[in-house]
């Protein structure tokens, strides 16, 4: 599968960043959309350099309302976009005990609100188009409640059930819906990470394993494996294990 013009959020750093390079190596014409303009033409001169074509798009997608104009109107401009990635996400821990709804509505507007928006802009077109693919960075986070996550886990766990829903109503479709859920990843929301990360992965691996499952236009790429298949099973497992199981898991690692 190769797309001719995709757009990619969050691609300024870490996993859009992989991405949206990648698929300029590829030879399609991307869209990196982020806030920090600076790493967005750093990223544009390095695809330049190995022969691809990024353009910067500087978009704050926890404007929620402007960004579904704009991926409306960036659609509508270049003919049609074949690919939308809304990657862009944050995940600051937040403990339940200082919880505020200060802290809570910033990953709320971006997790949930600018992906769903990012995703829904683009879908006039495609549906008219009656071809597309529509993805987005969900994480193993979307299949329970995990501690110190309680906010960044329902915004995943909202983000999937959104694109499972739209996934049903356009099965019928030549447009393909993706919901992507690593698991760890090392990028810059990982650095500085105090919790255990089981099997973290390599960013060049996590960005092959996504270009896979969309190339194959999966519904589901959940990786990696070992962290997939535990919290698919995890879901099953009762509160009164999975509870103080996931206390213990989420203690600050101890110094060697
Ligand atoms: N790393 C992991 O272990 C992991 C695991 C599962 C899922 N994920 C998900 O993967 C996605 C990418 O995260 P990452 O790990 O690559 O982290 P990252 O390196 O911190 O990248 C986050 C990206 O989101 C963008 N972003 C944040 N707020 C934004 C806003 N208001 N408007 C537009 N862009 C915004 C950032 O760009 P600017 O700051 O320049 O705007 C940056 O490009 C996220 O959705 C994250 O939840 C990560």
């Amino acid at each position: 599968m190769s797309y001719q013009r995709a757009l990619v959020t969050g691609a300024s750093s870490g996993t859009g960043r992989g991405v949206a390079l990648a698929l300029a190596k590829r030879g399609t014409e991307v869209w990196a959309a982020a806030r920090r303009e600076e790493l967005l033409r750093e990223l544009c001169d390095e695809a330049a350099a190995a022969g691809g074509r990024v353009h910067a798009l500087t978009l704050d997608v926890g404007r929620a309302d402007e960004t579904a104009e704009r991926v409306e109107a960036l659609d509508r401009e270049i003919g049609g976009l074949d690919l939308v990635l809304a990657n862009a996400g944050i995940g600051p821990p937040i403990r339940a005990q200082s919880m505020t709804w200060q802290k809570v509505k910033p990953m709320l507007e971006v997790n949930v609100m600018g992906c769903i928006a990012t995703l829904t802009g683009a879908l006039p077109g495609m549906v008219d188009r009656g071809r597309g693919h529509l993805a987005a960075v969900s994480s193993i986070a979307a299949f329970r409640g995990m501690p110190t996550a309680a906010v960044y886990c329902a915004t995943k766990a909202a983000v999937s059930t959104f694109l499972e829903g739209i996934r049903i109503d356009l099965r019928d479709t030549a447009i393909a819906v993706t919901d992507i859920r690593p698991g760890f990843v090392k990028t810059p929301m990982t650095a500085t990470a105090k919790t255990a990360m089981p099997w973290l992965m390599e960013l060049d691996d996590a960005v092959a394993t996504i270009l896979r499952g969309l190339d194959r236009r999966e519904g589901l790429v959940a990786f990696p494996w070992q962290l997939a298949g535990l919290s698919s099973f995890g879901r099953a497992v009762p509160s009164t294990l999975f509870d103080p199981l996931m206390s213990r898991a989420s203690r600050p690692r101890r110094r060697a």
